[in-house]
């Protein structure tokens, strides 16, 4: 079978600089139901800030939100989000809906791979079926599927598709090969045994750091009651050759603090009730009261109790801001009556006040009524500002130092 033409469904933050990789050496087709988000593509923008403007654009890589074009690709790659619902189980049903659409566009020979981060069994237990539903066509006789996670890092110029190995894995020995030769044309290849493996592989890569920042958290709250500094005992520890430098903070994103719920709610669907995977999940979940405390503490002696939130984010140097703990800190701050106004350089001013409830309010204005900067989210243009001296009149903190200093 001779690969010319790839299609990637949902073209966010992991399948845009993945379509853009394969258009070197594929014709591909990138796919997305939101048209606002093919319009700014086929414009040669991209507000992910994954890509400068206009890298991403290439005779080689075309964006539609038609679905018939995918009946063009012979590998259809699924990039669609996974998040959780508000009781915390996993929401499937963006895997499922670009499953029905490739599903009901699928020619025969195509491999449909999936780079969507789930628990193990989604792909054949719950992706499969609707493939062969809507398609028609029947697994191994009609077309094949895959399962390649992602390792994508918002924001890390550093670790780039072609620069980290991925993990394949296939349906058969023929959609490996498949797979693996596709994917080896970016970057190194690692095969998994088998798709669950792989499945697992990734969940479990955010457990492990999920829960190693939920020690280093837990290490805060305990060493803030002796007056000890979290920050000098990780340095001086860091000296032996295998201590791991995780670091403690608010977990948001997409990733770290979701992807342990897909995983404990199959084991618990297994009879399976986890118990440290969940313990990690709740200290992170609740260091916003940590640092709203602190906080607290500092405006106890304030002339004002208005304080500015700059950094809304959920990671430095990334414009999402879905899925930000910095929501739950203004809440917990304005629970107790402290007038919060925020900005940050990536979240437009509507956003700030539909999404964060808190006034947007200019670095640049006067802040002398404010009684504490708090630089939430480092990004590198924030750290500009105050370098440029834009808080010199004011108290500034990070939440490093809301960790350390009493
Ligand atoms: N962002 C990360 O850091 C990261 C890293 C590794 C893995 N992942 C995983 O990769 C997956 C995608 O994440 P993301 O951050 O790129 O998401 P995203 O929200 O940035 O983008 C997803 C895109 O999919 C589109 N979409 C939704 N349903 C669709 C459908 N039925 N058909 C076509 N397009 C559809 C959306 O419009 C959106 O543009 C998730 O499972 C996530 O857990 C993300």
């Amino acid at each position: 079978m001779t690969i010319k033409t790839i299609c990637v469904v949902g073209l966010g933050y992991v399948g845009l600089p993945l379509a853009a990789a394969l258009s070197n050496n594929f014709l591909v087709i990138g796919f997305d139901v939101n048209t606002s988000r093919i319009k700014e593509l086929q414009q040669g923008k991209d507000s992910s800030g994954e890509f400068s403007s206009g890298s991403s654009h290439k005779d080689t890589l075309m964006y539609t939100s038609d679905p018939i074009k995918i009946r063009a690709a012979h590998v259809v790659i699924v990039c669609v989000p996974t998040p959780i619902d508000d009781q915390n189980k996993p929401d499937l049903q963006y895997v499922e809906s670009a499953s029905v659409i490739v599903g009901q566009n699928l020619s025969p020979g195509t491999v449909v791979v999936y780079e969507s981060t789930v628990y193990p069994g989604v792909t054949e237990e719950i992706c499969i079926p609707l493939l062969e539903k809507n398609s028609g066509l029947r697994l191994g006789e009609g077309f094949k599927v895959g399962y390649s996670p992602e390792r994508i890092n918002p924001g890390d110029k550093e670790h780039t598709i072609s620069k980290v190995v991925k993990i394949v894995s296939g349906s058969d020995e023929q959609a490996l090969e498949i797979i693996d030769w596709v994917y080896s044309s970016v970057t190194t290849t690692h095969r998994a045994p088998s798709i669950k493996v792989a499945e697992a592989a990734k969940v479990i890569e955010n457990i492990q750091r999920d829960l190693n920042i939920a020690l280093m958290n837990e290490l805060t709250l305990i060493f803030d009651k002796m007056n000890i500094n979290i920050y000098d005992v990780m340095k001086a520890a860091g000296t032996k050759w295998n201590f791991h430098p995780y670091h403690p903070g608010l977990v948001g994103g997409h990733c770290i603090g979701v992807d342990p719920y897909y995983l404990t709610f199959k084991a618990k669907q297994l009879g399976y009730d986890s118990k440290v995977i969940l313990a990690g999940r709740t200290i992170n979940d609740a260091m916003h009261q940590f640092y709203a405390k602190k906080i607290l503490q500092r405006l106890s002696a304030a002339k004002s109790q208005t304080v500015l939130m700059v950094g809304l984010t959920f990671k430095p140097d990334v414009p999402d801001y879905r899925n930000s703990r910095i929501k739950f800190l203004i809440e917990e701050l304005q629970h107790h009556k402290v007038e919060v106004y925020a900005y940050d350089p990536f979240v437009p001013p509507g956003v700030v006040e539909k999404e964060f409830r808190a006034s947007w309010r200019s670095p640049t204005d006067n802040l002398s009524t404010i009684a504490l900067v708090i630089i939430a989210v480092e990004h590198q243009n924030i750290k500009e500002l105050v370098q440029r001296g834009v808080f010199a009149g004011n108290e500034v903190v990070t939440l490093r130092d809301l960790a350390t200093k009493k």
